[in-house]
């Protein structure tokens, strides 16, 4: 008998004693057979199958790689004296192809890419349905009640930057228990703004917009110092009063609380104002403030009434 045919079956009868050997540690067969455990003898008659099929297939073509001589029409190109032969490509791989093509096709359209459950959906619907819930709780609160919800966002949400006493931090963010720094109003003089306070994308014109769009002799340094100390002292004093006068109240009004559309509130913070900046950032003097879109409709609201009453003393 063939050396390989007599190896093949000494492995199967090997693999099917450990099968069963297997099959007696776990109870032996009369005991599936008695509790009529179907699934456990599926298994052990698939194991069978599978020893006897693996060793057939393998005895196969270790005797073919022993035996055969190659056949066929050579291709015209060598290599180093090594040829090719021409052989059709199996049809059922051009089948195995088409389908894994469709198939590619049906799951990416209805599968699971484009159509189907995803955990970052599934979070982003249960947050939507909870801040639904949310708002429609905290609908009506009374000012105390809006401010002390703002208060405890701030410190979670603003605090890294402006400090838990919302000073700013020694100028790393905006101080917000003042309505605007000095530094911060002469920076805007001198290079304009266009920060989206209003909604409306409306610049501030730099310094020399302002000359062009005025008619008062704007503005000399010293000039942009006074008016700058004036308007971060929250428009009180006389010294710079009339630049102010002169040159601002076109725009930011007589008393500097803004006019609808032209331009912002500069004497006050208003919860108005706090919103744009949530809304759309704010680049100034110091850097850039992040625009905060996650937050919801009522934490908006409690933010901006909180902030808004810091300056507010
Ligand atoms: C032509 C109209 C106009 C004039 C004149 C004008 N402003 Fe403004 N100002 C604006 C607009 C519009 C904004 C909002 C810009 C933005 O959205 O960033 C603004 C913003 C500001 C801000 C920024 C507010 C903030 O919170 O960052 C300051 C400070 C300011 N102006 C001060 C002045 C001073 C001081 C003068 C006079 C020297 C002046 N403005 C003259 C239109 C004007
Ligand atoms: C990543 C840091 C950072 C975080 C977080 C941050 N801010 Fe700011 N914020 C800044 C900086 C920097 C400025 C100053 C921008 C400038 O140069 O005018 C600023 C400016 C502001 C202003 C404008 C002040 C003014 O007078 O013009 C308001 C209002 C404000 N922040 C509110 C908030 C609120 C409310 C939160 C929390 C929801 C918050 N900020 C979170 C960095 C931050």
């Amino acid at each position: 008998m063939n050396k390989t045919v007599l190896a093949a079956i000494i492995v199967t009868i090997a693999m099917l004693g450990f099968t069963y050997a297997a099959v007696e540690m776990a109870g032996g067969l009369d005991k599936l057979i008695k509790d009529g455990d179907w699934v456990n003898m599926l298994a052990i008659l698939g194991a069978v199958i599978l020893v006897i099929a693996t060793t057939f297939v393998v005895t196969k073509y270790v005797r073919q790689m022993q035996n055969d001589t190659a056949s066929g029409k050579l291709a015209e190109e060598t290599w180093d004296g090594i040829g090719e032969y021409k052989n059709e490509p199996p049809f059922g791989w051009f089948v195995l192809y088409l389908i894994m093509i469709i198939w590619a096709i049906w799951y990416f359209l209805a599968g699971y890419p484009v159509n189907s459950y995803s955990q970052i959906g599934e979070y982003n619907q249960k947050v939507a349905e909870h801040d639904v819930k949310f708002n429609e709780q905290y609908k009506d609160m009374d000012d105390e009640t809006l401010k002390e919800m703002g208060g405890s966002i701030f410190i979670v949400q603003c605090a890294p930057c402006h400090g838990l006493q919302a000073d700013g931090i020694n100028g790393q963010a905006a101080d917000l228990t003042a309505r605007i720094s000095e530094k911060s109003v002469k920076y805007v003089v001198l290079n304009g703004s266009n920060s989206n306070l209003m909604g409306t994308s409306m610049p501030m014109p730099d310094r020399n917009g302002l000359l062009n769009s005025n008619t008062s002799a704007l503005i000399t340094d010293a000039e942009i110092d006074a008016v700058s100390k004036y308007v971060a002292g929250g428009l009180t004093g006389t010294e710079g009063a009339d630049v102010f006068a002169g040159t601002c109240a076109a725009c930011h009004g007589a008393d500097g609380k803004g006019m609808e559309m032209v331009a912002p509130n500069i004497a006050q913070m208003s919860p108005e104002m706090v919103g744009m900046v949530l809304n759309h950032g704010k680049k100034g003097a110091i850097g850039a403030m992040p625009a905060f879109t996650n937050l919801t409709e009522v934490q908006h609201k409690a933010i901006n009434a909180y902030v808004a009453s810091l300056s507010q003393k």
